[in-house]
């Protein structure tokens, strides 16, 4: 019997209806639209509305958008993970939540967080239990609603993220298409540099932590700025070498969008091609766990079986890595 390896065959995305332009982050905050668009590559991004409509809203949107386009039953799932940064309560999974409203009643399910790259991270959960042999079908999501996290009047933070969701499915293939490699690194050392202070087990909620405006995201941005660049590039030309890739052999980067120049750098030490490099920053921002689906959602018309494509991802933490996966469809 070949090898077993996981192959993503079939994607889903949603993204909320409103657009937040940078003109209309212009009438909220001290910025405008060139100094944005130059320093990040953003111009709009969606924001989730509506009462009572948490990350679990967005996950459950783009699993549902995956099931209808794959015709997939979903109790044939065995297992769903929502990667996300901002879980719809501190306690009681939303990937359980999401599991059993998609109907996915057959499946065990839970939640893994680290930050921007969950998705990453999550897509190494879940190529292992394929490979493994223990499941078939592993649903993974990943979904943030980021402003549920955010200062809107904090313009360092502000300007950056949105809210969205995709789904991938991973399936066993024999062919050898899917996952290939991966390098996945963390170093606590970033624990200092993006951060929610309060809200957790040190500094629990309290008037004081409200006040003091602790329960929204921190970011020390020209820090975070130097490691996403030299790390991620770094892993992702490891990759590269130790797959025996060079930037003629790879399909497409698939990068956190995190801004724009930080993915142009690693594209420029991998030596790819700008048209080898899928973008999407300028519609969404940075959607922390849903970015990669969003791409491969994005771009899913585009990618051919057997395509060489390269994952990387940087975030809070720090966690950042980089994944190497031959897609395995035509869509
Ligand atoms: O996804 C998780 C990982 N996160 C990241 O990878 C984010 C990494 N960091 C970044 O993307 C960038 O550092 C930011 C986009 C957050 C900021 O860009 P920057 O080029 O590093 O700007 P800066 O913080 O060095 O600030 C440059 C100037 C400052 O003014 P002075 O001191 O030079 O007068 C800021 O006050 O730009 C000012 N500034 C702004 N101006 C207009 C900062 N934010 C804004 C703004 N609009 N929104």
């Amino acid at each position: 019997m070949n090898k077993i390896s996981a192959a993503i065959t079939a994607v889903g995305a949603y993204v909320p209806d409103y657009v937040l332009t940078n003109k209309i982050l212009e009438t909220m905050v001290d910025t405008n639209d060139e100094w944005i668009t130059s320093r990040t590559g953003i111009k709009e991004r969606r924001i989730l509305k509506g009462e009572g409509k948490g990350t679990s809203y967005l996950a459950i949107q783009a699993a549902n958008n995956l099931l209808e386009k794959a015709n997939l039953d979903p109790l044939e799932i065995d297992m769903v993970i929502v990667a996300t940064a901002t879980p719809d309560m501190p306690v009681a999974s939303t990937a359980v939540y999401t599991a059993t409203q998609i109907g996915a009643t057959n499946a065990f399910a839970y939640d893994l967080t680290a930050a921007c790259s969950s998705f990453l991270y999550g897509m190494s959960t879940a190529s292992s239990y394929i490979e493994s042999g223990r499941y078939k079908k592993v649903l993974l999501i990943g979904a943030d609603k980021m402003s549920s996290i955010i200062d809107y009047t904090d313009r360092s933070t502000c300007i950056i993220f949105g809210d969205g969701a995709g789904a991938v499915l991973f399936e066993p293939n024999e062919d050898g298409y899917g996952f290939q490699d991966e390098i996945l690194r963390s170093d606590g050392v970033g624990r200092e540099f993006l951060k929610i202070d309060a809200g957790g087990s040190i500094l629990p909620a309290s008037h004081e932590t409200l006040n003091n405006k602790q329960h929204t995201v921190f970011q020390d941005g020209r820090t975070v700025f130097k490691y996403a660049v030299s790390n991620m590039a770094d892993v992702s030309e490891k990759i590269m070498t130790r797959n025996n890739l060079t930037g003629d052999d790879v399909s497409y980067l698939i990068a956190h969008q995190a801004n724009k120049r930080i993915i142009d750098a690693t594209a420029k030490r991998m030596k790819l091609d700008e048209d080898k490099v899928l973008i999407n920053i300028h519609r969404y921002g940075n959607t922390t766990s849903a970015t990669l689906p969003l791409l491969m959602s994005d771009y899913e018309n585009q990618l051919k079986k057997g395509d060489k494509i390269i994952f990387a991802a940087f975030g809070g933490g720090f966690t950042w890595g980089s994944i190497y996966l031959k897609w395995a469809y035509n869509s």
